[in-house]
């Protein structure tokens, strides 16, 4: 059949004339996936991840970049999705029915405490708060069907009694997912940790942070090692639309053969300043969990056995210094930007008053305003040096 150039263009081949090696593979864009013919399109098992279907359900791209997720984190298989805090709505999602109890610690990721207690007031699910560091905070019903953790927890840093908590909702038969962010797969190993064989069932991560340690894209996982969960997972994923695209996925894939390197070194850097603001007079408290000051180090030492930890540190204020002096503090930084999230090559800053974050009594932090340090990777000195020239802007 003669063809008019313009339908010509369209059909032409477009298959490379050999495949060849590289260090980092193709990158495939996919909304339509073309079938073979009929017989393929009718035997396609959709929810077998390599089965291809439709772009929402995955390219070669995301596959890949999902395997080598699930690898780091120790667990079998994964789904990707358009950002951190849309992976923790799939499980939710997914998990979560009218009736349902839900609990969440105290310093969960905001974010998700939010988005469950919107599924609260709309859906009928009950969410239950607990304290990260005392186990007996956490005292399930009969309804609860699902158990947040975060190690370490969002903006006060403290680590859980991460072993204690899973053995219970184990023992009681509930669903445990870990907001593995912080630990990034590197720290430790959620689905086998402290040496007693003990696992989480999901993780989420956002790998807007370490994994894409560039500060320039947004995504996030879920990772199980059970493949009934996965498939529950996947068909939610499916339904939800959720889909990432396939440049973004090759962005994230090429920065995770550095990622253990910069997590290591912005973990020292942050250990180093650590150090040195522990000596400043004018913090009630430095926020760490490998600090052995730390209400929660025991908990991190057992079970970051490699003694990892990643690029954050908190400090309170004294309550002598008011917001406004914390400003002038912020805004006289150089090197810190000021801004949200945290795994990139620039550090941040970022204040918070910690009296509107939490809901439970937490006898172990002062009162203050809370500041909380992203650590890029920047020279430690130089870091320190600008602090130092900002710690002079307050006044009290
Ligand atoms: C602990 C933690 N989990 C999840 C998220 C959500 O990730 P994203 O920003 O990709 O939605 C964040 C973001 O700051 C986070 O700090």
């Amino acid at each position: 059949m003669k063809l008019h150039p313009q339908t010509a263009l369209i059909h032409a081949e477009r298959k490379a004339p050999q495949l060849i090696n590289t260090i980092q593979p193709p990158i495939y864009r996919a909304s339509t996936i073309i079938f073979n013919n009929t017989a393929a399109l009718f035997d396609r098992h959709w929810t077998d991840a390599y089965d291809y279907s439709y772009g929402t359900h995955g390219t070669p791209t995301t596959f890949t970049l999902g395997d080598n997720i699930a690898q780091i984190e120790g667990g079998n298989y994964c789904l990707l999705a358009p950002s951190g805090l849309s992976a923790i709505n799939l499980v939710n999602a997914c998990f979560l029915a009218h009736g349902d109890e839900v609990w969440v610690a105290d310093n969960i990721y905001g974010p998700n405490m939010e988005h469950l207690r919107n599924l609260e007031s709309r859906y009928g699910i009950t969410v239950k708060v607990y304290n990260a560091i005392d186990v007996e905070s956490f005292q399930p019903s009969e309804k609860a069907k699902l158990l947040w953790l975060e190690a370490a927890g969002s903006v006060t840093l403290e680590f859980p009694d991460l072993i204690n908590l899973v053995k219970k909702a184990k023992a009681n038969h509930i669903l445990t997912a870990l907001d593995n962010t912080w630990g990034a797969g590197l720290a430790f190993n959620a689905f086998d940790f402290s040496d007693q064989h003990l696992s989480v069932d999901l993780t989420v991560h956002a790998l807007t942070k370490y994994p894409s340690g560039g500060g320039d894209i947004l995504m996030g996982s879920v990772v199980t090692q059970d493949k009934n969960l996965h498939h529950k997972l996947f068909r939610m994923h499916a339904i939800q639309g959720i889909a990432i695209s396939g440049d973004d996925a090759a962005q994230v894939q090429r920065s995770l053969s550095s990622m253990q390197i910069r997590y290591e070194r912005q973990a020292e850097t942050a250990l180093k300043l650590l150090t040195w603001l522990k000596t400043q007079d004018i913090f009630a408290q430095v926020l760490h969990p490998a600090d052995p000051d730390n209400i929660s180090h025991t908990f991190w030492k057992e079970t970051c056995q490699t003694e990892q930890s990643a690029g954050l540190v908190s400090v309170i204020f004294k309550p002598e210094y008011d917001m406004t002096a914390i400003r002038q503090f912020c805004d006289a930084l150089t090197l810190f930007k000021l801004g949200f999230s945290w795994g990139g090559p620039v550090s941040l800053v970022m204040l918070y008053n910690l009296k509107d974050m939490r809901q439970l009594e937490h006898s172990h932090l002062q009162q203050g305003i809370l500041v909380r340090f992203c650590i890029g990777l920047e020279n430690a000195d130089d870091l320190i040096a600008d602090l130092q020239q900002a710690l002079k802007f307050i006044e009290k």
